[in-house]
């Protein structure tokens, strides 16, 4: 028989989501929910991992759980498909990553380049919280607690993915067949990847204030698409015009379809065609921002009115989460009696052992 294939990923509460999150990995969880090809989707909020590096700040990720479960909702998450829940709220999650930390190294993690390149960011260097230093290990239990295959996510987690990989080696190894090794699920469009921010720098994040929001509105979307980095030696329409490092046409990578030009820029047949027009010279950046202004909106409006209509009844959010948190709390459990079972901690639920024991010291008499 074919192994259960099962999807697992979740975000960090720590703002609200953005495009870079969507293209990244959010539209294609939805995808993948409707699918058909999995028995199960899981899809959870991070805010204990969010903790690991904002244990000062409890509001903010108390506030951006909501955000995100509506953003979850917007575009297209169905918890009647999906199980959509928080991480904290799995104490399971918290009892395997005590048990992993015994199969993992420090120098291992000191190398996680992911977890190396955010100490910088944060200059955690001279101190490190035990917490975040070890996110990588409840990461990984956050994915095998489910027995996920698939995991989608962005780039940046893939050393996430592969630590998740050994420790789940590791303990079959030891301790016998029992976990799960997950597969990383990566965008296949490389624009999509790791979409730039509206400026053009390498990642679009919260504090460089160049994201694009899902729950922005049309015209911030518009103003932020007006403003957004190009060829800066592309001053007049009549000059030829890079496409490296372009953000605008890196954008049209990650959204434009075939059909868009039909509806939004007939004059060309695809994306081919107007890249080379602007490379040759003659055409303008206005009109290639107007056209991606089209296809935003496109792509964002149902996900903006989702939202609007999700925000009316916010204590049913919170009741479908509470549904979900259960649910998934059911499948962190029974994988749990598994774990205990395998390290030979399950005293009570086995009278084959009490009654062992109870011969060999019998034998001893
Ligand atoms: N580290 C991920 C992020 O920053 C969030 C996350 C936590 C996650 N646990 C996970 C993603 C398990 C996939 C699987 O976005």
């Amino acid at each position: 028989m074919a192994k259960e294939k099962i999807i697992l990923t979740g975000d960090r509460p720590t703002g609200r989501l953005h495009i870079g999150h969507y293209v990244g990995s959010l539209r294609r969880r939805v995808e993948l929910q409707n699918s058909g090809l999995y028995s199960k989707t899981f899809v959870f909020i991070a805010d204990a991992q969010a903790l690991t590096d904002n244990m000062d700040n409890p509001e903010k990720v108390r506030q951006n759980v909501i955000e995100v479960a509506l953003d979850y909702l917007a575009a297209g998450l169905d918890p009647t498909k999906s199980t959509i829940f928080i991480q904290s709220q799995i104490p399971e999650l918290c009892e395997l990553s005590f048990y992993y930390m015994d199969l993992v190294t420090v120098s291992r993690l000191q190398r996680n380049p992911t977890v190396k390149t955010e100490i910088q960011m944060r200059n955690f260097e001279a101190s490190i919280p035990v917490g975040f230093f070890t996110y990588p290990i409840s990461q990984a239990a956050d994915i095998t607690a489910f027995k996920a295959t698939t995991v989608p996510v962005g780039e940046d987690q893939e050393p996430m993915i592969e630590q998740a990989r050994e420790i789940v080696r590791r303990f079959n190894y030891i301790y016998g067949e029992t976990l799960v090794e997950p597969e990383i699920l990566l965008p296949d469009n490389s624009a999509c990847l790791r979409l730039p921010g509206t400026d053009g720098k390498a990642k679009m994040s919260k504090s460089l204030g160049n994201c694009i929001y899902l729950s922005d509105s049309a015209d911030e979307v518009a103003k932020k698409i007006r403003s957004m980095y190009t060829d800066p030696d592309h001053l007049r329409v009549q000059d030829p015009g890079k496409l490296e490092g372009n953000t605008v046409f890196t954008y049209l990578d990650a959204f434009c379809r075939p059909e868009h030009f039909g509806r939004y820029l007939p004059e060309y047949p695809d994306l081919n065609e107007l890249k080379a027009h602007y490379q040759r010279g003659g055409l303008g950046d206005v009109k290639v921002k107007k056209f991606l202004t089209a296809i935003m909106e496109e792509e964002l409006s149902p996900i903006r009115n989702r939202r609007k209509e999700f925000e009316k009844d916010i204590p049913a959010i919170y009741d479908m989460l509470k549904k979900g948190c259960e649910a998934a709390r059911e499948t962190a459990a029974a994988t749990l009696d598994e774990v205990r079972k395998a390290m030979k901690i399950n005293y009570f639920d086995d009278a084959e052992l009490i009654a062992e024991q109870a011969k060999r010291f019998k034998g001893e008499e």
